[in-house]
Formats: structure tokens, sequence, C-alpha cells
């Protein structure tokens, strides 16, 4: 049985215990200290230790992962509490906390030597999300395995080779869905200035782009390719194309993915 400890069980982290509770080779126990009555209730009947303080001595020798999921504002306070234990001699020490750094936690956790930084994505929330997963050298095979089996449960896996990559995985993937929340708005916004009700357009466009990336998943295809396709020669989507490239939305899509990465490498250099 592997003891995992979820430090923080917020949005997030109850989205990954929530999708991580069927594993059978796994145990939880999750610190929380604010909402601990919510959580009680919320996985009653389950069998997770729900605690409201960093665990015993004792208990903190049995974990073989560790999950922060807790804010960053707060993470420097919260790693404080867990800096002094005597921990599993091959334990994990993960984090999905935005903008901390693997450094970050090595400085505070000096006994353990294997760490991984993840950077989930909203869609996890509804087990459709992407990982972006970066250890340091240390990290054991089996642990890896473990990791990977644990974030595949919210979505895909996707190992990056340098820490430095997490950065630019945030800004396309971690604030990716943003992105397209805001294509959703504008799509709707424009189908009911043209006059459709406001359920008729999130009809049309939800569909529109479930439908589309079904199609180019199930027809391999580029996706350039399926455009040209779509867009015969005086038709209306060559009309419609036309327009987004005139008004360049190569550039306002690679302007809007560099905005969100240099932040990114801002926000981690406060580490
Ligand atoms: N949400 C996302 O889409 C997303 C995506 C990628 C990465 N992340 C990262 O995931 C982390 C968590 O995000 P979230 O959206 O889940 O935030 P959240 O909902 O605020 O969850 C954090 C949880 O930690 C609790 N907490 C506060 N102090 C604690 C302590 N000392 N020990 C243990 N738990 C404590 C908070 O309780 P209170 O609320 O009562 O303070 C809250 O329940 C962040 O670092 C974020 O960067 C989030």
């Amino acid at each position: 049985m592997t003891k995992i400890l979820l430090v923080g069980c917020g949005h997030m982290g109850s989205a990954l215990l929530m999708s991580w509770l069927n594993l059978k080779s796994y145990s939880f126990t999750v610190v929380d200290p604010y909402n601990l009555n919510h959580l009680k209730n919320k996985l009653k009947r389950k069998k997770i230790d729900i605690l409201n303080k960093v665990p015993s001595n004792k208990k903190m020798k049995t974990f073989d992962i560790i999950i922060f999921a807790v804010r960053p504002q707060i993470a420097n306070d919260v790693l404080c509490e867990y800096q002094n234990f005597k921990l599993k001699k091959n334990i994990v020490i993960g984090s999905i906390i935005a903008g901390k750094k693997i450094n970050f936690f090595k400085k505070r956790i000096k006994n353990a030597n294997q760490f991984v930084r993840i950077m989930p994505n909203m869609p996890a929330l509804v087990r459709n999300g992407i990982s972006c997963l970066v250890s340091n050298s240390n990290l054991s095979l089996i642990n890896k395995k473990k990791l990977n089996e644990l974030f595949l449960k919210v979505g895909k896996t996707l190992w990056l080779k340098n820490e430095s990559q997490i950065d630019k995985a945030t800004a396309v993937s971690g604030s990716g869905p943003g992105y397209i929340f805001i294509l959703i708005h504008a799509f709707e916004k424009a189908a009911q200035k043209i006059g459709f009700s406001k359920n008729q357009s999130r009809d049309l466009i939800t569909s529109t782009m479930l439908g589309s990336i079904y199609l180019m998943q199930e027809t391999k295809q580029e996706p350039k390719e399926l455009a040209i396709k779509i867009a015969v020669k005086g038709g209306t989507t060559e009309a419609g194309i036309k327009n987004l490239k005139n008004n360049n939305i190569d550039t306002i899509i690679y302007k809007t993915i560099m905005s969100a990465y240099d932040r990114a490498k801002i926000l981690s250099k406060k580490n």
C-alpha cells in the first residue's frame, strides 16, 4: 500500500483526491485545517484520514508520497511546518503549487531527495486535464510510475525534461483553459449579435468546438489541412478565415502565450 499525504484540499486538491479514491493500492491522509468539517462530510464513508493539523512524528514516517496543494502565497509558511520531520528513505515530495520551484522544496525539506513539480490544469476537475510533470534527477522509476498513475486519473500526463519548461507549460496548458473560455465567449457573443439566443449560441459553439476536436482526433489530420478542406473557394468558411488572417490571428495567439510565459518567469523568479 502506498501512503499519500495531501496537504491542502481545495479546488485542485479535492479534484485530485476524488479521482484517486478508487485506486486500490493507495491510502490517503489529508491535512486541511480550515475545511475539516466540509471535507469530513464530503468524504464520509471513504477510508481517508482527515486532519486539521500537521501529522504526528510517528505518522510522518509512514508516508511514501507527500503532495502540497496549497496556494502559493502561504506555501512558505506551510512548508515550514513540514521541514523537521524524519521521513521514509524513498519518499517523494510533490507539489502542484504554481511558481514554486523544486529548489524551494529542497531547501525546506532536507530529509527528502526525490522531488516532483506538477502543473495540472483546470479540466482536471472533470478528469480531462493535462498535467505536466518534472522531477529532479533522483526520482526513482517506481515513484515516477506511481505519480504518473495518479495524474493519469485526472487526464493526460506529460513529463518534461527540465524545469524551465514548466513556465512554458503554464503559459500553454495551465492558462490555456482561460484563453479557450474567452474564445468561446467571443464566439457566443457574435452568434447572439446576429440573432441567436443565448442557449442556441451555446449549443452552436460548444458542439462545433467539441465536434471539430473529435474530427481532428479521429481522422488524425492536421488542423490546417482540415481548415483547407472546409474552406472551398468562394465559400463562407473561406470568407471567415480570410478575416481571421487579415487580423493576424497567429500573432494574437502567439502574443497571448508569450505574455503568460513572461509572467510565469517573473513569478517563479520570486522564490
Ligand atoms: N485550480 C487550478 O486550476 C490549478 C491549476 C494548477 C495548479 N494549481 C495550484 O494548486 C494550488 C491549489 O489551488 P486551488 O485552486 O486548489 O486553491 P484552494 O482552493 O485555495 O486550495 C488550497 C487549500 O489549502 C487549504 N489550506 C490553507 N492553509 C493550509 C495549511 N496550513 N495546510 C493545509 N491546507 C491548507 C485552503 O484552506 P482555506 O481555503 O480555508 O484557506 C484550501 O482548502 C495552488 O498553488 C495553485 O497554484 C491550481
